[in-house]
């Protein structure tokens, strides 16, 4: 059975580079093949896990109607055929990447065959890091149909525990279905959580909720644009994520 992974939360608070770690040490864990999606139109997860994505899936849906007719094969199929193309093989992990969707319009044909092709490509991956946009438009579309672990990353501010919160619960309102939920509580001071997390852990009922300090090396990454395998093993984030994966991936 698959396990998948959903990084969510408000702008800028670092899921894509959770998303990267996750991907590293899943891999590093042995829980491969990882399919790692980015499902974030302006993110750059593959810039973050050092590959290169043909084209996206978004833009293949715009092309979708007159391939469709040309080649005389339904859309469904022709959209399968353009995953697999747009599916970037590497070591250990696999990635594809959303793109832009569709202009404004209905959205329910596209997702659905969209969500009909990614779940068929699920069924080849133990694990599958998922890498959202700001927000929670991606699971409210139910472009995958299961989570089974919801990570809702945040700053240490107030501000930021507060939409935090708020996003918990309209992923309950909008019935988003998960089996665990983490809260990754990053670039607190000296890796302590702040004083809200108590009163949020036990709101959202979250399985676990650690804090991760600011660090300089993960700082570096996106300024340089380096790949998440250069973090060296010693960084106290790649470690903290590891111990967690470990426990959670032999956790039943
Ligand atoms: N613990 C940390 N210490 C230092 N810098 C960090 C830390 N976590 C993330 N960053 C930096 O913060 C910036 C934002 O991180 P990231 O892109 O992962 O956030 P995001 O939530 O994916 O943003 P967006 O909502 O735009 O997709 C990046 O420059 C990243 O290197
Ligand atoms: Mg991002």
């Amino acid at each position: 059975m698959t396990c998948l992974f959903a990084l969510s939360g408000k702008g800028g608070v670092g899921k894509t580079t959770f998303a990267g770690l996750f991907v590293r040490n899943l891999v590093e864990l042995g829980k491969k093949p990882v399919l790692a999606i980015d499902a974030d139109p302006n993110s750059c997860l593959a810039d973050m896990l050092g590959v290169k994505v043909p084209f996206t899936i978004g833009s293949a849906r715009e092309r979708m109607r007159d391939e469709s007719d040309e080649l005389k094969i339904s859309k469904h199929e022709l959209l399968r055929m353009k995953i697999a193309q747009g599916l970037v093989e590497s070591n250990g992990f696999d990635m594809i990447s959303m793109g832009r969707p569709e202009g404004p319009g209905c959205y329910c044909y596209a997702n659905g065959v969209l969500k009909a092709a990614i779940g068929e490509l699920s069924r080849n991956y133990p694990y599958i890091v998922l890498d959202n946009e700001a927000g929670l438009e991606n699971l409210s579309r139910r472009i995958v149909q299961v989570v089974d672990i919801l990570v809702l990353v945040s700053d240490a501010s107030n501000a930021g525990m507060n939409t935090l919160e708020r996003l918990h619960s309209l992923a309950r309102e909008m019935g988003v279905k998960y089996r665990k939920l983490i809260i990754l509580v990053n670039r607190t001071r000296e890796g302590r959580l702040p004083e809200s997390a108590a009163r949020v852990r036990e709101n959202t009922g979250a399985h676990k909720m650690a804090a991760l300090p600011y660090d300089e090396e993960i700082a570096t990454l996106a300024e340089e644009s380096k790949p998440v395998w250069e973090v060296s093993r010693d960084n106290q984030i790649y470690s903290a994520i590891h111990e967690m994966l470990d426990e959670i991936t032999k956790a039943p």
